[in-house]
This record gives C-alpha cells, sequence and structure tokens, in this order.
C-alpha cells in the first residue's frame, strides 16, 4: 500500500460513508442505520444497511461489507488507490505528497513518541503532588477525571522531556517536529514548562498533540498548543470527542465549547455530550467529523464579542455541513465550566433546552442599536433581517415572516416581498455603484421632517416674530411646501401693520396649490402647539437635530456592519467612534425632549 495507515485514517474520519453512498443508493432512517436497496445485488426488499457512526456498510442479502473506500472500489470497480484519490478530490482532500510520492511519514512513531510524551506528563503530576496537581485540584476536578483526560504537567526545569526521551531512543529531530521541544543556544530544551498538560487525542485514539496551560495569570499565552503541523492536523480534531463519541451519537446532540476546562468540567459533572473547538472559531473538517455523529449541535461559546464572531462563523460551517445549530449563551457565568461548577447539572441542561435557533440568535444581533418603539427604525431592523431570512428554506422563512409580522404589527407578504424579491438591489452589505441617492432617500424618514417644519410654520403662521428667529437660526426648509409656506408666510408678514404678529390659516391657504393646500390644512389641524412658544419652538429645532443625528447612525451602522464584513479594521475603527460621538449626541437631544 502506497498511503500510510494514519493518512487513510484520517481521510476516513473526514468522509462521511452515509454521504458517499447516498449518492448513489437511495437511504432511509431506521434506526441507528441507514437503509437502502442494495447496489450489489438484486433485491426488492432493502437488506442493505450504513451505519453513520461505525462508518461501515453491510449487506444482509449477499454479505458484501467494509468501509467507505471498499464502497468506492466496488461500486465504481476500481483499484483502492483510485478509490482514495476519488474520495481525496471530491471532498477537498489534500493527498499527502510525501506519502504518495517522496519517503512516506511513519505517523505511528509519531503518535507513539506523543504517547510517551503524554505518560511522562501525567507521572509527573501524579508522582509527587506537585502544583499542577494542586492546580487541577483547586479548579475542582476529581482524580478520576485527571486519569480520564490523561492530563498531566510539564515541570519547571528546561530539559526534563527532552532528557527522558532521549532515553528513550527518540531523536532530537523528531522532537522538533512534533514541537515538544525547541532549539536553543545549548541545544534542545522542553517546550512546555511549568505548565499543566491537556493531551489532544484524535477519534482512534492516538495522541496528536498538546495544549498547556500556565499556572501563573502573568505569562502569556494562557495556552501554549503544539504548533499545527503537516503530521498533526490539530485542526481535524475536537478536543474530547474520543471520550464523548458514543454519549453524541446515544443524545444525538453535541455541545460545542470553546476551552478545555469547559469540555472537562460538563464531563466531570455528567454532562458528557461535548466537544471542545479549541479557541478558534469551528473549522469545515471539525464540522464534517461532528456531524457524523448528530446534526444537532450546540454551540456554546463566550458572550463577549469573540465568542459571538466565533459563533457566527460556526452557524455557516455548521451548515455548509448539513448540521442544525443552536446557540447556548450562558449568562451569570463566565463560561459553561464556571456555570456547571456553580449551578450543577441540572441548571446547566436547562440552559441546553433553553439554546435558540441559530437564526433567532442572528435576529437577536440584528436587533441592537434599534430603537423598536420607533416605526421607522422597526424598518430599518426589518431590512437588516432580509440577508438572514434568506438564507433559509421556504419552510422556515414562513416561521419567521410570521413571527416578525406578529410582532411588529406588518403584513406577512411584506415581509416576504422584500425577503424574496430582488436580492441585490436591497441588500444592505453591497450596494449597487451610484446607489448612495437610493440609501440617502431610504434613511430618511420624511413625514418625521416634514411634521417638524410644519409645526414650525404653523407656529410663526401663530407667532410671526418666529420667522425672524427661524432666520437667525439658520434653519433651512426642505420640503417643496416647506419653502413655499415659508416664502407666502414671509410676504404676508410685511402687511402685518396691526402689530398682531398673526397670519390667517385662510390667507396662506389661498396662495397654495390645491395639493399644498390639503396638506398644510391637515398638519394645521393636527399639530397643537403648546403653551410656551419659546419651548415649542426649541422643541421643534432639536427634533430635527435628533432626527438628523437618528439617520446618521443608522447610516453608521450601514457602514460598520459592510467594513465588518469585509474586515476592514481601520474603517470599523473609525465608524465605531463616529457611532460613540452620535450615540452622545442622540441622547443630548433626548433629553431635551422633541415633540
Ligand atoms: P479562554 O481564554 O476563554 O480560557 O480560552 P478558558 O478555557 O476559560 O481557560 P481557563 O478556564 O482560564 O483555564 C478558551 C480556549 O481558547 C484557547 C484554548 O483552547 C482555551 O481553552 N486558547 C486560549 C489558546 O489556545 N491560547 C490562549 O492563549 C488562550
Ligand atoms: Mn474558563
Amino acid at each position: 500500500m502506497a498511503f500510510d495507515n494514519s493518512f487513510i485514517d484520517e481521510l476516513k474520519m473526514q468522509v462521511n460513508i452515509v454521504d458517499v453512498v447516498g449518492r448513489e443508493v437511495q437511504l432511509s432512517k431506521a434506526g441507528a442505520n441507514h437503509k437502502g436497496l442494495c447496489p450489489f445485488h438484486s433485491e426488492k426488499t432493502p437488506s442493505f444497511m450504513v451505519n453513520e457512526e461505525k462508518q461501515i456498510f453491510n449487506c444482509f442479502g449477499c454479505g458484501e461489507k467494509g468501509d467507505v473506500i471498499s464502497f468506492v472500489q466496488k461500486y465504481y470497480k476500481i483499484p483502492f488507490m483510485e478509490a482514495v484519490e476519488k474520495l481525496c478530490k471530491e471532498h477537498g482532500i489534500r493527498m499527502p505528497e510525501k506519502v504518495s510520492k517522496g519517503p512516506k511519514i511513519d505517523y505511528d512513531k509519531y503518535y507513539d513518541i506523543n504517547a510517551k510524551a503524554a505518560r511522562f506528563y501525567y507521572e509527573h503530576l501524579t508522582r509527587s503532588r506537585n502544583i499542577g496537581y494542586a492546580y487541577f485540584k483547586s479548579r475542582g476536578l476529581a482524580d478520576e477525571t485527571m486519569v480520564k483526560f490523561g492530563l498531566g504537567y510539564a515541570p519547571e526545569s528546561g530539559y526534563a522531556l527532552v532528557k527522558h526521551l532521549r532515553k528513550a531512543g527518540v531523536s532530537d529531530d523528531d522532537m522538533l517536529k512534533l514541537g515538544l521541544a525547541s532549539k536553543g543556544k545549548n541545544g534542545l530544551y522542553d517546550r512546555f514548562r511549568g505548565r499543566v498538560i491537556f493531551p489532544i487525542l484524535n477519534t482512534t485514539g492516538k495522541v496528536i498533540g498538546f495544549g498547556a496551560r500556565t499556572l501563573k495569570d502573568d505569562v502569556k499565552p494562557k495556552y501554549l498548543n503544539s504548533a499545527e503541523s503537516e503530521i498533526f492536523l490539530k485542526k481535524n480534531n475536537l478536543f474530547g470527542l474520543n471520550l464523548s463519541r458514543k454519549e453524541i451519537s446515544d443524545e444525538d446532540r453535541v455541545i460545542v465549547v470553546e476551552g478545555y476546562m469547559d469540555a472537562i468540567s460538563l464531563y466531570q459533572n455528567g454532562v458528557r455530550n461535548i466537544a471542545a473547538s479549541l479557541g478558534t472559531a469551528l473549522t469545515d473538517n471539525q464540522a464534517k467529523l461532528l456531524t457524523r455523529y448528530t446534526k444537532n449541535i450546540v454551540l456554546s461559546y463566550d458572550s463577549d464579542g469573540a465568542g459571538i464572531k466565533a459563533a457566527l462563523r460556526g452557524i455557516d460551517v455548521i451548515r455548509k455541513a448539513g448540521g442544525k445549530v443552536k446557540i447556548l449563551q450562558v449568562t451569570d457565568a463566565k463560561d459553561p465550566d464556571e456555570y456547571i461548577r456553580r449551578f450543577g447539572r441540572e441548571a446547566f441542561n436547562k440552559l441546553v433546552d433553553k439554546a435558540i435557533y441559530a437564526t433567532d440568535f442572528k435576529l437577536r444581533l440584528a436587533r441592537q442599536g434599534f430603537d423598536l418603539g420607533n416605526s421607522y427604525e422597526v424598518l430599518e431592523y426589518i431590512r437588516k433581517c432580509v440577508p438572514i431570512l434568506r438564507e433559509l428554506g421556504p419552510v422556515e422563512q414562513d416561521i419567521y415572516f410570521r413571527k416578525i409580522a406578529e410582532e411588529f404589527g406588518i403584513s406577512e407578504q411584506a415581509i416576504a416581498l422584500e425577503v424574496r424579491t430582488d436580492a441585490d438591489i436591497k441588500m444592505p452589505a453591497a450596494p449597487p455603484q451610484g446607489s448612495t441617492e437610493r440609501k440617502r432617500r431610504r434613511s430618511e424618514n420624511p413625514d418625521r421632517y416634514l411634521k417638524l417644519e410644519m409645526s414650525l410654520l404653523i407656529l410663526s403662521m401663530y407667532n410671526t416674530r418666529y420667522l425672524k428667529r427661524i432666520d437667525e437660526d439658520a434653519f433651512v426648509f426642505n420640503s417643496s411646501i416647506g419653502r413655499k409656506v415659508n416664502a407666502i408666510e414671509r410676504s404676508l408678514c410685511e402687511d402685518d401693520e396691526n402689530g398682531l404678529h398673526r397670519i390667517e390659516l385662510e390667507d396662506i391657504c389661498r396662495l397654495l396649490e390645491p395639493e399644498d393646500e390639503s396638506s398644510f390644512r391637515y398638519y394645521a389641524d393636527i399639530i397643537k402647539l403648546g403653551p410656551d412658544d419659546e419651548a415649542f419652538y426649541r422643541q421643534c429645532l432639536s427634533g430635527y437635530e435628533l432626527q438628523k443625528c437618528k439617520d446618521k447612525r443608522l447610516e453608521v451602522l450601514n457602514e460598520l456592519a459592510v467594513a465588518e464584513t469585509m474586515g476592514n479594521a481601520e474603517d470599523v475603527t473609525q465608524l465605531a467612534q463616529e457611532l460613540m460621538k452620535l450615540n452622545d449626541l442622540i441622547s443630548k437631544l433626548s433629553e431635551g425632549k422633541n415633540v
């Protein structure tokens, strides 16, 4: 065989037999298996079984059985090598050049060295009751848990592991390759020193790498991990999965956490369907690996900015791998570890039951920064929801249309229209060229502005002194009706010889065109002046300012979303600062209460 066993293991971990067989054979779920008509003999009732957890097929009719590679060999009638190549090509897996062409990597040798290192760390943890052991105790771990996860301690002295491995016949070169040692002026020294050790095992139980946590608050980094290498792809594995996959499959649900300690702590407290994605957002391969055991994935990341970002990316990755995502946000504690230690298993399970669907999570995030008491902002919020709803299938879309329609008293059809029609034009994240005008118009609130302009004009109709004030304050009327009425008032005011400082509504109306006239009469009817003209005037001006700021804020929020999507850090910083200034201004203006 030209391939190394471990590469084949790796390949089989990344490819799901149910997908591969399912492309050729119609399968239906039957208990723990998928069932279909056997492609290798002719039959009318299905006796061909595919087991997703074990990644094997088996026909009770003709006796054919095997793994994903032998299925491809038999079904397409191709030799082993070609079957492997075919699977690699179809799943975007790189064929290890060194293995297929150059000298072959002895994976088993490396696994063995890692296992020796793990044993060394474990013995140091237990040999003398050292500070590593005390540390784990202080974090509430029982002795069995330490054994179960094979936890260890890397002694402070700089060369203990190097010496130990040399004695066992391990070459310096191999220690370097595995990232167990580093090269200094005086030769090799241990990479992990004075840290507690978390061995990372793949699902076949091989030690592929290590995580190492410092015991001191001031040492950076907090966690030092074995470097990713061609040999050991930590990103294809999840911490804890070697122990938890049975429970994950039985419960048909996995809880994915960020940290080693979260996974261990949940496991110890009886929540065993867990895996840790090790600080990074979930990778495609990790998601594929998980969906082999269950399609139901609950992401329980920290509630900080980084955690939310990781969750958002995780949602897309899991959906792509064919899984269903829910988001669990821990409240009242820093992370799942702290939560379960403080409140116990029952409470944690309740949180899991309350985990929200990915779409609800995204919609909830989209809400932030909107004042949903204001119907205009509701509109902007719904526009922000559109791309989120577009990702969904039609049935799910309908459910969310109904939810949003009910909440805001809008018709479902209207929302459906927004979501299901011309995708490009309305996507706020990618405005087409020349769309500034459209954007500006869309993000203004004409009714609100118009009402404020009309208020000023009606005030100056009853008290013409305010025409002068409007000039002094350099207020500009933007609506055409506003400009017209203002001009008329000025002209009528010049004729005011009675010292009344007042213009009659009818005098204004006589000079307006029919359409403007009915509009102005309407406003004259609904706008009520207060007892204090001066206060009313000020409220109008600050209301106008406030509205402008709110519109500006929406624009900035939109731009911020674009900059964040594009990963444009400079713009994000600048826009965030602008947003803060606007928020300040808005709260100041709001205190002066608008009309
Ligand atoms: P956290 O900083 O949230 O730590 O990182 P934690 O898991 O709560 O750690 P404890 O409870 O203080 O021990 C979450 C995960 O991110 C990865 C680790 O996998 C960690 O468990 N990480 C974090 C790193 O790889 N390097 C770091 O420097 C920090
Ligand atoms: Mn923690």
